[in-house]
């Protein structure tokens, strides 16, 4: 059978890996296929000062993609450049010459995926974008696919190897949320800028992505509460210990009968559930299921390689089934199958929280915080201080019953006006047990 022939977009970190897999693996990639996947264009602006070494040398080289998207002797594009600007011009003029897409670009998929889909599906072509969520772990096709009898129930993940390289960091060596941020930008792990994943909104297009294609809803980033892990610190590590629980920046959509509750936030897990054990670099994505009960998907969520055989595979899949000519292709946002569970506000979530306080000591301190649990129904549950030598900016912690966060949050906002505060109040909802 005729090769199927590849344009790939953007030579950086997951285009550089995707063609060393597809140069260095092609014997492989055949005998599976059944036929070969052949590169014949690579763009990017500097494209002539790159080593490229995995690219035939009889394929195309250009700076300018519109030559890749235009190119007759392409037949999928892989967009590798991220953003949404350039890359959505990209993809629709791709799809508009009758091309597939294959992109990891979560933050275009997660804002306009939906739309993108659309055009694809009246373009007679495919779109996929395992890569756009947690690297190397195929959650996509386990979504899409693997479990797709079931009904999901609940997903809860670890999706920013970044931020959970940070925290775990904090929990082994007792440091401070800055030196290791500034240590894992040293280190290359994390960005100049590190906002998008200290505060949560890479996890959060990973999260629009996932919910949309577990729960077949259209749902966008907005729909998610986010708080990012800068307010934690070692000591929240300790104080966790002591109540048998770590610090995740965990990711979660659950279905209730109000509708669907999503959430990017620090929270507390019970270190002896599986994804307290998820450290450093890696991401991991637990999926409950009405029917099939637990699953769990562990891996590493970036990098050159582990991205690149995302993308390889999709290309392998798209390829087959324009050889097969399959009209049936699945979508990966399955809204316009199933929409049955709007997401709701995160107020409405029932939890367990800790509250973490810095206070100037003085008598009375906690009756005065626990008047205010009792004015908002709040049941305290335990009330913990670890040795400390400071008086002036006394750290202590009081858990509360399961309780709606609008109280939680109230009674926060309430505490954060009291004059012994050094900072308000830190309230993490504490999740139960998988
Ligand atoms: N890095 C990871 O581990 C990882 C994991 C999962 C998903 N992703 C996603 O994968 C995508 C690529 O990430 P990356 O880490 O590979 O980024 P990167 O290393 O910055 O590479 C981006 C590439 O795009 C090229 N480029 C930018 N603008 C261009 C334009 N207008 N025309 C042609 N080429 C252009 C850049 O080269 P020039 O400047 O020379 O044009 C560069 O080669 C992003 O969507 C990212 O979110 C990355």
């Amino acid at each position: 059978m005729k090769d199927v022939h590849v344009g790939v977009i953007g030579l950086g970190n997951v285009g550089s890996g995707t063609l060393a897999i597809l140069n260095r693996n092609s014997a492989q990639i055949a005998q599976k296929l059944g036929f070969g996947l052949k590169v014949t264009a690579v763009c990017s602006r500097s494209v002539a000062g790159l080593d490229l070494a995995d690219v035939p040398g009889d394929a195309m080289r250009t700076a300018d993609w519109r030559d890749v998207v235009a190119n007759p002797n392409v037949d999928i594009v892989a967009e590798l450049v991220g953003g949404r600007g350039a890359a959505r011009e990209m993809i629709d003029a791709a799809i508009a010459n009758g091309k597939s897409v294959v992109t990891a670009n979560k933050e275009l998929m997660a804002l306009e995926g939906a739309d993108i889909w659309d055009r694809a599906i009246v373009s007679g072509v495919n779109l996929a974008m395992e890569a756009s969520v947690a690297g190397g772990i195929p959650i996509h096709a386990v979504l899409r696919e693997g479990i797709s009898g079931d009904r999901i129930a609940a997903i809860a993940g670890i999706l920013n190897g970044t931020s959970n390289y940070i925290l775990t960091e904090m929990e082994r060596r007792g440091d401070s949320f800055e030196d290791v941020l500034k240590e894992a930008q040293a280190l290359g792990y994390a960005e100049a800028d590190p906002a998008a994943d200290v505060d949560g909104y890479d996890a959060r297009s990973k999260l629009a992505i996932l919910a949309a294609l577990a729960f077949g809803e259209r749902i966008v980033p907005d729909d998610i509460f986010v708080e990012g892990i800068r307010r934690i610190t070692a000591q929240d590590f300790d104080y966790a210990h002591q109540l048998g629980h770590t610090i995740r920046l965990v990711c979660s959509a659950q279905r209730t009968e109000k509708g669907l509750i999503l959430s990017v936030r620090p929270a507390l897990i019970p270190e002896s559930t599986i994804l307290a054990g998820v450290k450093g670099a890696y991401n991991a994505i637990w999926v409950k299921g009405e029917f099939g009960a637990d699953t769990f998907y562990y891996g590493r969520g970036a990098g050159p390689h582990p991205t690149g055989v995302a993308v390889v595979s999709d290309l392998m899949r798209v390829a087959r089934e324009i050889r097969s000519g399959s009209p049936e292709r699945v979508s990966p946002f399955a809204h316009e199958r199933l929409g049955e569970y709007q997401p709701v506000s995160v107020l409405l979530q029932k939890r367990p929280y800790y509250l973490r306080f810095r206070v100037d000591d003085r008598p009375g301190i906690i009756a005065e915080l626990a008047g205010i649990l009792a004015s908002k129904q709040i049941g305290l549950e335990a009330v913990l201080q670890l040795p400390c030598d400071t008086k002036n900016d006394l750290p202590f912690v009081i858990t509360v019953e399961s309780s709606p966060e609008s109280a939680v949050r109230e009674a926060v906002e309430q505490m954060s006006k009291l004059d012994f505060l050094r900072e308000p109040p830190l309230a993490l909802p504490m999740e139960p047990p998988l």
